[in-house]
């Protein structure tokens, strides 16, 4: 159904029912003023148009308002990120009151694993898929350490078999099968971040709790890129983070799930904070700790408003295009990219990411034999802007949102043009 031609894309786009979401972004240009080839929304997403806006309006009730803006900005402040929890719940597929966007993410991960990770002396190891994100893999090695474990033993890894890249479902339960009476937690990427691999979340949390386990997802590389249901698939947990697919900027705030079976349990232990209290008597400042049920109750401090304008601002656009409709141009778009990289005919090239568009949201990683980090510079200095990682992977990812069939053509043209 693709072809080999610039025509053909430019056919796409026009086509394309979101053709003109591009436009709503800032898209990076060259010093001659042309527009880079940004297939790097993996790492940081674009900034919205109207992100300025949004935050001008912040800074402008500040100035206006000072202390007052917490009930009288036009958007109060107080209840801020409640602005964010229905969109944000619609992308990653949870109810409203699962949601709530704070802090960072590996802050988040921490506090889900003060209330999820409860370690006994039979049942304590933690299973993280292999080359998980090294913070992810810092985190959970440190809660083993808290709890007086030593990684060495506790940490339990599923790995891709000999000569192999991904990880294979079958090989999660010989893990289980075998050590699930001494495991207390799945913590798993979603997707992960160096093969672009997405894992069954539904059917990794079945399986995690038919061992009496607690499971969790980190959605770095999932939300706003997948459609991870995660009602739906029963985690216990899920933390992400929102400057990726969810384009609102670096260092942006994370979002937190907790499932809703989870959302009264006064048993669960929990960090805890202010703004997780009781919004009634927050403010009488005497109080006996009362959590909010919910995510909500899992908040600390009051919230940077500047940074979740952003978001709110990101949201938006996500709202009017429709989260089904980015993910149905992704799959497309990354079919199309998939077939211009075979197309190349190279044997040095090939794509470690599952060939499976449901196994996979939008970037492909790409290892390239005997390369090094100069094939990268070289693309950067072709007008790409992709994302290299050791040993021989560019990683790129055409962002349904704002990348087009063109950039696509035009990262497979050049590509070839460096290999030869
Ligand atoms: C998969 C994954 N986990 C965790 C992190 C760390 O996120 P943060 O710096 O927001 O804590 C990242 C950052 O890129 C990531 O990609």
């Amino acid at each position: 159904m693709y072809q080999n031609s610039l025509e053909f894309a430019r056919r796409c786009d026009t086509n394309d029912p979101l053709t003109e979401f591009r436009n709503k972004f800032h898209i990076p240009k060259d010093a001659n003023g042309n527009e880079l080839v940004y297939l790097c929304g993996n790492s940081l997403g674009l900034q919205p148009k109207t992100t300025a806006k949004y935050i001008r309006n912040e800074l402008d009730d500040w100035a206006k308002l000072g202390v007052e803006g917490h009930t009288e900005a036009e958007h109060p402040w107080l209840p801020y990120h409640e602005f964010l929890t229905k969109k944000m719940a619609e992308i990653v597929g949870a109810k409203p009151s699962e949601v709530v966007v704070m802090n960072t993410l590996t802050t988040n991960l921490h506090l889900m694993m003060v209330s999820f990770y409860q370690p006994t002396a039979k049942k304590y190891k933690i299973v993280v898929e292999s080359d998980a994100f090294p913070s992810d893999k810092y985190a959970v090695e440190s809660q083993l350490r808290f709890h007086g474990f030593d990684p060495k033993d506790g940490l339990v890894q599923w790995k891709p078999r000999e000569g192999e890249i991904l990880c294979r479902f079958d090989d999660l339960e010989q893990i289980m099968t075998e050590q699930g009476e001494e495991i207390a937690l799945l913590m798993i990427g979603s997707t992960n971040y160096y093969t672009g691999q997405s894992f069954p979340l539904k059917k990794i949390t079945e399986l995690g709790h038919k061992f009496d386990c607690m499971v969790g997802f980190d959605l770095a590389h999932g939300a706003g890129n997948i459609d991870p249901e995660l009602h739906e698939s029963g985690a216990d947990f899920a933390v992400w983070c929102s400057y990726k697919y969810l384009n609102s900027g670096p260092g942006s705030l994370g979002g937190c799930f907790v499932h809703e079976r989870h959302a009264r349990n006064p048993n669960l232990k929990r960090f805890t904070g202010w703004w997780g209290h009781n919004k009634q008597t927050r403010f009488n400042m005497r109080h006996e700790f009362d959590p909010l049920p919910g995510a909500e109750g899992w908040q600390l401090s009051n919230p940077p408003i500047l940074s979740m304008a952003a978001i709110r601002a990101s949201l938006d656009v996500f709202a009017e295009a429709g989260f089904n409709n980015i993910r149905k141009k992704s799959v497309k778009l990354t079919g199309f990219l998939e077939f211009l990289i075979d197309e190349l005919h190279d044997d040095r090239i090939r794509i470690i990411t599952p060939r499976n568009p449901e196994e996979r949201g939008c970037q492909l990683s790409i290892q390239v034999k005997n390369a090094n980090k100069k094939l990268h510079e070289r693309l950067t200095d072709a007008g790409v802007i992709s994302d290299w990682r050791e040993p021989d992977v560019i990683r790129v990812a055409p962002a349904p949102l704002y990348n087009s069939y063109e950039d696509v053509f035009h990262f497979a043209e050049r590509l070839k043009k460096i290999l030869n």
